[in-house]
């Protein structure tokens, strides 16, 4: 009896040890409960606490709890074995008061092979890395200093980041805003919401931190904002209202509002505002409807497009819908725009349908493919031929792409995600994933077959950023390439010193212009990632004219005269230091940063 006794009391004080040994910051009371339930107790002395994170490991699901109510939840891959890196958790809204992290490891992903076998050891929580190395701290430092991170792209700090959302144009501020789909708790997909960022000149971005974070009704997903410039929805003149996909089982519409300038926002008290029973039913885009004096909004509705309308943009009517047997449904439709644009040369004007679609890419994965037709006000008529693929940019790396509401001028200023799904999680980035394309000024021109394109040119602010020419070619740089068309091909090398190299050719015979990465540098994180990406010469000429956007992993590939881009990444281990053109010109222009 007394032997047993003692045993007893010998497991119980043997539990008791690893918590006593644990090295967390001071303050924090850690509890393990359960089989993979973990609980911190604390009052906040600082604005983080620092989370070591591992990207192997599963994501940990965590409460926020505050005076016994769960305030909110975010997924985090809490470090296991190593760090890869840290993210934050922002205890500014927590200060003075006591809170609880309830966090939650997945035991079936432990046990992945054998979800229901008991049998199987899981890793002793207990000892994960992560507890060892979490900080409570007031600065979170990001250092600007992967090799790969782009110098005139907007990135996000830290983090994961996919879709440009709610973008618009403030008159007043002159500042252009871009919202994006971000997850300030690692850098994969996860926790969406819509991070913020602000630019004057659309290169250098001043982030604003999280705008629209996720509420009881889901993450947020993408979505627009419009300047409600009469107030029609009740939140005064000039309120910024935005419309985005709230998004856990199931995925519905709903509206934030902001009345400091698009820096905070708030939800509107009845959301969601528009539901409907198919699984993918997401990314608003909303704009004036001037034929009929009322808001319209493009959702992405599995394979098609539909339009619905409202007079205060809370109570939408469905109108029309748009795609059967149009263009490709290789994948799903998503992140819709629809704009007005005059016809260059002509004396009209056309409605262009902008659909991002992932997969059925041209090269695989996700792209930009577009629509032209015309507009009554409920329904667009297509005018192209129910076969014709028209793509927005002919590289792998430009997605989700969406126009910024209230351009000055009435100019169609585009941006796109700069990556594709097939490997976006997978890129050899650590502290942040992704970056957009440059901005681009969108028109609409007839080829050399009466074709109706959608023209890109880079915009003119990012045109102000070329500074003077210079001999050799650095990590950043404009290059300008001028090559008659003749018999023979025009080949562009750019190569590093260790022999990776980016080789673009203009076929003249085939009519083509074509990209091939295949030994750009890093390319072998995912089998999808080498490629050659290839675009017809729409626009017959004696000289071709190209302009490159070199940036730390990408290259943007524009027609002189606008007539296609072709957007690429690529991770040379060292920067391309020397360009050659085999039948032309060249010159390389530093960029004044
Ligand atoms: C496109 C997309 C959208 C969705 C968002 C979620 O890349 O899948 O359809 O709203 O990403 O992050």
């Amino acid at each position: 009896m007394k032997q047993i006794l003692f045993k007893h009391l010998a497991v119980a004080l043997l539990a008791l040890l690893p918590l006593s040994l644990m090295a967390m910051p001071k303050g924090i009371t850690m509890s393990h409960s359960g089989e993979m339930n973990t609980i911190l107790q604390f009052e906040p002395t600082s604005r983080y606490l620092i989370l070591p994170i591992e990207e192997a490991a599963p994501e940990a699901y965590i409460r926020i709890v505050v005076d016994g109510v769960q305030v909110g939840t975010f997924n985090a891959r809490l470090a296991a074995d190593s760090i890869d890196y840290v993210v934050p958790f922002d205890m500014q809204p927590y200060m003075g008061m006591n809170i609880v992290l309830d966090i939650h490891f997945p035991l079936y992903h432990y046990n992945k092979k054998h979800p229901y076998n008991k049998s199987v050891v899981c890793p002793d929580r207990r000892k994960f890395i992560c507890w060892d190395e979490m900080q409570l701290s007031d600065r979170f430092v990001v250092h600007n200093k992967e090799q790969w991170r782009s110098t005139y792209h907007h990135t996000p700090l830290y983090g994961w980041m996919n879709d440009p959302n709610g973008m618009y144009y403030d008159a007043l501020t002159g500042l252009w805003h871009l919202y994006y789909q971000f997850n300030p708790y690692g850098s994969r997909w996860g926790n969406m919401n819509w991070g913020h960022c602000i630019s004057a000149d659309l290169i250098h971005w001043t982030e604003q931190g999280v705008a629209v974070g996720a509420d009881a009704l889901g993450t947020i997903f993408s979505g627009s904002c419009v300047i409600d410039k009469r107030g029609d929805a009740g939140f005064g003149k000039n309120a910024v209202i935005a419309l985005y996909t709230g998004a856990d089982q199931s995925q519905k519409q709903s509206m934030a509002y902001s009345v400091d300038g698009g820096k905070t926002f708030r939800k509107y008290a009845l959301n969601p505002v528009l539901c409907d029973t198919i699984a993918d039913f997401r990314d608003p885009k909303v704009i004036w409807n001037a034929k009929r004096g009322c808001w319209t909004m493009v959702l992405a509705c599995q394979q098609e497009m539909r339009f619905y309308s409202s007079s205060d943009l809370k109570s939408w009517t469905y109108d029309s819908r748009f795609g059967e047997g149009y263009g490709n449904h290789g994948g799903v439709w998503e992140c819709p725009d629809f704009i007005e644009m005059p016809v260059e040369g002509k004396n009209e004007s056309k409605w262009v349908l902008l659909c991002n679609i992932n997969p059925g890419g041209p090269f695989g994965g996700s792209a930009t493919q577009y629509f032209v037709g015309d507009w009554d006000g409920t329904t667009f008529t297509c005018m192209d031929s129910k076969k014709e693929q028209k793509w927005l940019d002919y590289g792998k790396d430009h997605y989700a792409t969406v126009t910024w509401h209230n351009a000055p001028q009435n100019r169609v200023v585009a941006l796109g995600w700069m990556s594709n799904w097939q490997y976006a999680n997978e890129v050899p980035t650590k502290q942040f994933r992704s970056q957009n394309t440059i901005a681009r000024d969108l028109s609409l021109y007839v080829d050399d077959k009466g074709e109706y394109r959608v023209g890109v040119r880079p915009s003119v602010e990012v045109m102000r950023a070329k500074g003077e020419s210079v001999r050799t070619l650095g990590a950043e740089a404009i290059v300008e390439v001028k090559c008659p068309a003749g018999k023979s091909n025009t080949v562009i090398t750019l190569e590093n010193d260790k022999g990776e190299k980016v080789v673009m050719t203009y076929n003249f015979k085939k009519k083509t212009f074509s990209m091939d990465r295949h030994k750009s540098g890093r390319v072998s994180f995912s089998k999808q990632f080498p490629a050659t990406t290839t675009v017809p010469l729409f626009m017959n000429q004696d000289t071709y004219t190209l302009t490159l956007f070199i940036d730390r992993c990408s290259i943007e590939a524009f027609d002189g005269n606008g007539a296609w881009s072709m957007t690429n990444l690529v991770f040379p281990t060292k920067p391309y230091n020397k360009v050659s053109v085999s039948n032309g010109d060249y010159t390389i222009y530093k960029l004044k940063l």
